[in-house]
């Protein structure tokens, strides 16, 4: 899948690998592929796959990927703006998403249901 020559350009999940491999550096090359394949297949085995779960005291919130990219949305579309990784979530209260940050980008009312209500369809008490 991957075919590594000279000066690759390789685009994955949003970030520029920029590769420039000396031919005769193989040990290297043999580490970069693994490398990117281990990226590839970490991105690949998630795509439409994994629920995120948001903790929250008033209710822990499940975002659901496998829907989300049923409905026809590119991974683009959330990544890597807004979303990058769970472990470097960057905690957005619902006044943000009101204005329309992170889920609030299409949880406006308009392009599906609002953050300023619905409340109990992404809030789930224990
Ligand atoms: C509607 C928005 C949305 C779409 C579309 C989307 N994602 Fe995500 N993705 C998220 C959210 C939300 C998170 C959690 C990030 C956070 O906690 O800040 C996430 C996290 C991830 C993570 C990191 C998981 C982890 O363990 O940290 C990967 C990998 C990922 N998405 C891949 C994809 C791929 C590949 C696609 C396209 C097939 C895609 N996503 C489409 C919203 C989306
Ligand atoms: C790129 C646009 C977009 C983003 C970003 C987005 N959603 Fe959605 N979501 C939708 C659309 C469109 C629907 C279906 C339309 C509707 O039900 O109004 C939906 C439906 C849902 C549903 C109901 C279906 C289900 O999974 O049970 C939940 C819950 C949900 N979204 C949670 C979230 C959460 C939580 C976030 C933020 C982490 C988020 N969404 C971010 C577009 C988005
Ligand atoms: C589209 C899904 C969605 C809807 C609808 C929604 N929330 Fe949230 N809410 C979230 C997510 C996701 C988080 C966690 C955000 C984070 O950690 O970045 C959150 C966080 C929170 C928090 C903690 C942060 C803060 O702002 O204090 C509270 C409280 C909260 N929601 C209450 C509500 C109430 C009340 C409603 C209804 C008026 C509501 N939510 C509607 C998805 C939603």
């Amino acid at each position: 899948m991957l075919n590594l020559t000279k000066k690759d350009h390789v685009l994955c999940f949003g970030l520029n690998f920029n590769l420039n491999i000396q031919r005769r550096d193989k040990v290297k090359r043999v580490i970069l592929i693994l490398v990117l394949l281990f990226v590839a297949s970490y991105v690949f085995a998630k795509v439409g796959g994994e629920d995120v779960v948001f903790k929250v005291g008033f209710g822990d919130v499940t975002f659901s990927h496998e829907k989300h990219v049923e409905m026809g949305f590119l991974c683009k579309v959330c990544h890597p703006d807004p979303y990058i990784t769970k472990e470097k979530h960057k905690k957005v209260t619902m006044a943000e998403m009101n204005k329309g940050k992170s889920c609030g980008k299409c949880h406006n009312g308009k392009e599906a249901f609002t953050t300023k209500g619905n409340c109990k369809t992404c809030h789930v008490k224990k």
